[in-house]
């Protein structure tokens, strides 16, 4: 049980430490990522599209204004599906709000409601910002593909294998997201007595393997689309030359 007031403990080991990384990553990205797609410039290159602005939507700005970047038009869904994350709820539940900052460690004194009351029953949302993240990833396949295309003809750049991993990484967190594991099988007592339980239970048991590793393809995943959309950045200002293998 914590022990009363914040940050009191009978834990010896350094508890804090590892709250330290999850601050400093989460607000690095969140300054970084939000910067980023108000920029509205330098999401493409050659073959290239940043991860931020896919799919990309009135690049021309023949429907909207011309300070809205095409980014904030669908950052809601990726924004929505991670901050309602359970894995990333527990991360800054603890780091931010330190409520509590860890196991046994004592925490603020509040009238504590759990999720139940606005506004963190929001966080309920996170299986409906589950489904259309899939839509993302169908796009963002597209994009990895495209990227191995200049002006029609095959090509291998640095920039499509990174491509290629950002997408392949952001794979593995959606299908081992807790929601879906849920939705496939999470959510019945008797595989053998429902309609195509045996297929259920194998897909269920591959994503519960995925599952058991959401912790690190969360921060995989974050590092990813922030390296891939910086990379892109860097090689349109022209300030890296992006190799060419093929
Ligand atoms: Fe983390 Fe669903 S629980 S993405």
């Amino acid at each position: 049980m914590a022990a009363a007031g914040l940050g009191v403990t009978e834990r010896r080991d350094a508890w804090w430490l590892e709250n330290l990384p999850v601050i400093l990553i989460l607000s690095a990205f969140g300054i970084y990522a939000t910067l980023r797609a108000m920029e509205g410039g330098h999401y493409l290159w050659g073959p290239y599209l940043s991860p931020f602005y896919s799919p990309l939507i009135d690049p021309d700005h023949h429907f909207i204004p011309k300070w809205f970047s095409p980014a904030l038009i669908i950052l809601g869904v990726p924004l929505g599906f991670r901050t309602t994350c359970y894995y990333y709820r527990k991360a800054y539940y603890r780091a931010f709000f330190m409520d509590p900052p860890g196991c046994a460690i004592g925490e603020f004194k509040r009238n504590y409601t759990g999720e139940a009351k606005f506004p963190f029953v929001l966080q309920n949302l996170h299986r409906f910002f589950m489904v259309p993240s899939f839509f993302f990833l169908f796009f963002l396949w597209y994009d990895a593909f495209e990227a191995f295309f200049w002006n029609g003809q095959f090509g291998i750049g640095l920039g499509s294998l990174i491509m290629v991993v950002n997408v392949t990484m952001l794979s593995f967190y959606t299908l081992s997201c807790h929601s879906m594991r849920h939705i496939i099988g999470g959510n019945l007592d008797c595989f053998s007595c429902t309609k195509f339980g045996l297929i259920r239970k194998g897909v269920w048991n591959k994503i519960t393997i995925l599952n058991e590793k959401h912790m690190l393809f969360a921060w995989i995943s974050l590092m990813t689309v922030g390296s891939t959309d910086l990379y892109i950045c860097l090689v349109s200002r022209g300030i890296i030359t992006d190799p060419r293998f093929l």
